[in-house]
């Protein structure tokens, strides 16, 4: 039996790691027809089954790759339903520290990667006259944090380009949304975590639900924004981060003995 997203042609980049692999399985297995794009590939993209031509070797930076993996695409499968751009890097530092080169490097990554990905799909998405584009922002564009300026200067970018595009798009069909994980046990995050030490508790005890996030669970928001489940839904920047953005927790209540 089909899946519910039997028929839907999706674009994912960041495919071979974290979040975007987990966007790719969980697609898969709703049955759509998924096509990665990623620096190199990877053997869990290799046992993930999606068919032939499915992965490209890209950088987001390279404006003449992505169109000319758009148009691999189309020439394939003639059409794009969905577009998630996961492809991002981390990078930080108060802004009396930063490196111009580094800052430099992320907000060409993660946010003029993620408009150029999304120039290359449109095209297709407007002469089709439907579409969906999820991007993967980041609590971290929403709200503040210590030494956070270079990453989130850059999602809080990807936050307002997406909703942009609702604006110069939704009456030709065409949905955008970003979803903005919490802290989410992928490769990035080992990277992030191992420098906080003891520290890190706090960071996950701000998600509410106490614990960290999986990369399946950003998958389930991304399914929800690809499917027509979501058909009346653009412009959001959706949090997926166990409550993180819900308010501030300092265990007062217990301190208090009002639990
Ligand atoms: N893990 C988290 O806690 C978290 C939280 C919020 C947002 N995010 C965002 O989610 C997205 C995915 O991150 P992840 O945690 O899965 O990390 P990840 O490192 O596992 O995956 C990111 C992928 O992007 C690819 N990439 C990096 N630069 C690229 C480039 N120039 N061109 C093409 N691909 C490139 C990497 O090769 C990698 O496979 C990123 O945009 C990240 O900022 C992650």
């Amino acid at each position: 039996m089909g899946g519910r997203l039997e028929n839907k042609v999706c674009y994912i980049t960041g495919a071979a790691s974290g979040i975007g692999l987990a966007c790719a399985e969980r697609l898969s297995a709703e049955s759509a027809t998924v096509i990665g794009s990623d620096l190199r590939s990877s053997d869990k993209w290799n046992k993930l089954v999606v068919g032939e031509e499915s992965f490209y070797e890209l950088d987001v930076r390279d404006e003449q790759a992505q169109i000319e993996v758009v148009s691999n695409i189309v020439d394939s499968y003639g059409q794009i339903d969905a577009v998630i751009t996961s492809a991002g890097v981390a990078g930080g530092g108060p802004v009396h520290t930063i490196d111009l080169e580094n800052w430099q490097h992320v907000q060409d990554v993660n946010l003029t990667g993620t408009m150029l990905t999304i120039k290359a799909v449109l095209p297709t998405m407007m002469e089709q006259r439907s579409g969906s584009i999820v991007t993967v922002a980041s609590i971290e564009g929403i709200e503040g944090c210590e030494g956070g300026s270079t990453y989130n200067a850059s999602k809080g970018g990807v936050i307002l380009l997406t909703k942009n595009l609702a604006n110069d798009y939704g009456r030709l069909g065409i949905r955008a949304n970003a979803i903005c994980p919490g802290f989410i046990r992928t490769p990035m995050f080992e990277a992030t975590v191992s420098l906080m030490g003891e520290r890190a508790e706090k960071i996950r005890d701000q998600h509410k639900l106490g614990r960290w996030g999986e990369a399946s669970e950003i998958a389930g928001a991304a399914y929800f924004l690809v499917s027509d489940d979501s058909s009346f839904v653009t412009g959001v920047a959706l949090p997926v981060d166990g409550g993180y953005t819900a308010g501030h927790w300092y265990g007062l209540t217990t301190l208090m003995g009002l639990d």
